[in-house]
């Protein structure tokens, strides 16, 4: 049965650009492996994921990411059985949880911030979701341009 697990944590010292690049690679490497399929997002201190897959697989990869030293303070915000995958695309989508997300924090937290301790799993997913589909509009070369305020 398909399952879905969000967890929020904080990166435990400075992850350069390269070394999220050398996490995302291995990330892909293994999700591919292992039927698993996800978003994360990072603001260069706090991160967002979901992964979507087995729920074996998922619980064994959660043991990793609890031992995993790049991050510290894992919160786990949903462990649920799904109808289908919401990231089907991706074997690890990313996306800087930068300034310009500012917009989409607004709608889907208390503050403007990126504060992923703060969420419910419902909001949780539907950041995600808004996040992953901005990256696949930026892979597709079709940004939209920036609103007026
Ligand atoms: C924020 C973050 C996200 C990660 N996401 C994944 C992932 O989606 N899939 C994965 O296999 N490893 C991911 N990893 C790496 C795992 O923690 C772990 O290093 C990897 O599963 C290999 O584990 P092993 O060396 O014990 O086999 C992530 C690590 C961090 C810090």
């Amino acid at each position: 049965m398909l399952y879905r697990l969000i967890y929020a944590s904080e990166a435990a010292g400075h992850l350069t650009p390269d070394g999220v690049q050398a996490l995302l690679v291995t990330a892909r490497r293994c999700n591919r492996l292992h039927d698993i399929s996800g978003m994360l997002a990072f603001d260069s201190r706090y991160f967002l994921q979901a992964i979507e897959g087995d729920r074996q697989a998922l619980s064994n990869l959660y043991g990793n990411l609890v031992r995993d030293t790049r991050h510290k303070r894992l919160l786990l915000l949903g462990f649920e059985p799904i109808a289908q995958r919401s990231f089907s695309d991706w074997s690890m989508g990313f996306a800087a949880a930068d300034a310009s997300g500012r917009r989409v924090y607004l709608r889907h937290g208390a503050s403007g911030r990126f504060e992923p301790h703060q969420l419910n799993a419902p909001a949780a997913l539907a950041l995600l979701n808004e996040l992953s589909q901005e990256a696949e509009r930026e892979a597709e070369g079709k940004a939209p341009s920036a609103t007026p305020a």
